[in-house]
């Protein structure tokens, strides 16, 4: 009786979703707001189109974004929902817009694995100001100033050791881990207290750095499937363990986060030692709501911290010590340049003009998160001048741009390829094109820690180590390593390069 009902039912069924289809498909293609924009009638159809190069074929839809600027011009649809564009001018006016109110895009935060509560994935904007300004202070270039002999040196120190003990053994090492080994174990001493001394495990505890790579390959899908992490990250650890063992260590590190927290907040209540500072005590001294400052939220931030805090300051001294071992005549001009200034603390090294143009090229060529990084205008209209036409943009429309596109604009930064420190001072006007950290409210906040590590390790490292011919303590060689092995092949919301690269390895002589 009720299988006759429902095959009686299956004609109208059938014909109800093949309405509903046809619809939304004209909704999309001739009514909706977004019509009017150019781009291709398959992406504007539907997200499948965007799931099938960034989840398929692994990160690339980037590159189609290219092309379709190609085509198209500096703004097209590239989904149903969303807006790109590709003018390095609008940069400021998207990101920064004055100062006028920029949410986040709620469907693209998902990329971040469930944390809803953490300042990066706070879609409104003034949560988010009033979020971000509890952290500000402690991410201030006056208190990284202050932690920096302490902390940072001493992990440089320790960075250093482990290459020495290296040395004369011909044994490779993949730079990248050494690196994120350096620049976590820096994080999480800053945020937590006390760090967990990856720089003295035998492999740098690769796993660890193994599983957030593992989480950038599922973060597209993750956008496209809101339940995915959450359901995964739900699962029983020795569940989890057998089907992804970086799944299973993420697991285990956010709840590493949660216990480090909930001891700082115990010992708080209790007044049971003298506090190291961290950033959870100026949280939870803030004012704050009470419902701001609960473990629950706190160990969001505590892993964004960790997170963005080691890959994308690895990445980038990777790059540049890729590109110093390849080009000795540049390493060269640095040697000399820091052996003139005798320069030790990030305030002085700052002022090495050859130094911050390395890194300022590093920092192009390594993009920070190269991805398209979604903004609305909640209530106002945005208006981008193409030659002659204006668009107009309607309010609260997700609009991107990205940086792996415009780090990498001919018209701005000619053989965009090629390591070029030049170019940051024959040029002082490009300072504007660089968007590695992002513009505006939603800037990286780690900014000024970043930049410290990154004077202090590159002044520490190549003060010590050379290329083969030159004449230094030491030598650090290139082992099987091509500029492929840099390049940005897959957009993975960070760069990645091609899929079956073993990484920048390099030994020491
Ligand atoms: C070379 C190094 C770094 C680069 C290029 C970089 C880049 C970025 C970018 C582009 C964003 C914006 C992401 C978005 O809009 O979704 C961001 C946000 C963030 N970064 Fe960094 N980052 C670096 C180092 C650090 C460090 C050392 C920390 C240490 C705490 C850090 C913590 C954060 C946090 C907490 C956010 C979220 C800020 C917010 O939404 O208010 N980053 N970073």
């Amino acid at each position: 009786m009720v299988l006759e009902e429902i095959s009686q039912l299956k004609w109208p069924l059938l014909a109800a979703t093949v309405c509903y289809l046809i619809g939304g498909a004209v909704y999309r293609l001739y009514l909706s707001p977004l019509a009017k924009f150019p781009g291709p009638k398959l992406a504007a159809l539907t997200l499948w189109y965007e799931f099938y190069y960034d989840v398929i074929k692994t990160g690339t839809y980037i590159f189609e974004i290219e092309k379709m600027h190609e085509k198209y011009g500096p703004i097209v649809r590239i989904n149903p929902y969303e807006l790109h564009v590709n003018d390095p001018n609008f940069y400021e006016e998207l990101y920064a817009g004055g100062g006028k109110k920029r949410n986040k895009y709620g469907w693209f935060v998902r990329v971040f694995g469930g944390i809803k509560d953490g300042a990066i994935a706070t879609v409104d904007h003034d949560l988010h100001r009033i979020r971000r300004g509890a952290i500000n202070p402690f991410f201030s270039k006056a208190n990284v100033r202050k932690l920096e002999s302490g902390i940072i040196q001493a992990k440089v120190d320790k960075l250093l050791a482990r290459m020495q003990q290296l040395e004369k053994t011909g044994q490779p090492v993949d730079l990248n881990l050494m690196y994120s080994a350096f620049t976590s174990d820096v994080i999480v001493e800053y945020a937590f207290g006390k760090s967990h001394d990856y720089l003295d495990n035998e492999d740098f505890n690769k796993n660890f750095f193994h599983m957030m790579s593992s989480m950038h390959h599922v973060g597209a899908l993750a956008r496209h499937f809101g339940w995915f992490l959450p359901v995964m990250l739900s699962i029983p650890e020795f569940i989890t363990t057998r089907i992804d063992k970086g799944m299973a260590a993420f697991a285990n590190f956010q709840d590493t986060c949660k216990s480090q927290i909930a001891g700082i907040m115990n010992e708080m209540e209790s007044h049971s030692s003298k506090p190291i500072p961290t950033i959870f005590h100026d949280i939870i001294n803030s004012d704050l709501a009470p419902k701001e400052k609960t473990l629950d939220r706190l160990w969001q931030e505590g892993q964004t911290f960790v997170a963005a805090g080691t890959e994308t300051t690895a990445w980038c001294l990777t790059v540049i010590t890729f590109h110093l071992l390849q080009n000795p005549e540049i390493l060269q001009k640095l040697q000399d340049e820091l052996r003139e200034s005798k320069a030790t603390s990030s305030t002085q090294l700052e002022k090495l003009p050859y130094l911050s143009a390395i890194i300022q090229e590093g920092l192009r060529l390594s993009f920070g998160v190269c991805s398209r990084l979604p903004r609305t205008a909640p209530t106002t209209q945005l208006q981008l001048q193409d030659g002659n036409k204006v668009w107009t943009i309607p309010a609260d429309t997700p609009v991107s741009m990205s940086a792996g596109l415009i780090h990498l604009d001919p018209c701005i930064f000619p053989s965009p390829l090629e390591f070029e420190p030049e170019r940051w001072i024959n040029n002082k006007s490009l300072d504007k094109y660089l968007v590695a950290f992002s513009k505006g409210s939603r800037q990286c906040v780690g900014i000024n820690l970043a930049y410290s590590e990154m004077y202090i390790c590159l002044n520490a490292v190549f003060a010590r180590y050379g290329a083969v011919g030159m004449v230094t303590p030491a030598k650090m060689v290139l082992y099987e390593t091509t500029k492929e092995d840099v390049e940005m092949k897959h957009d993975l919301f960070v760069p990645g390069p091609k899929l079956d690269s073993k990484g920048v390895r390099v030994f020491f002589e």
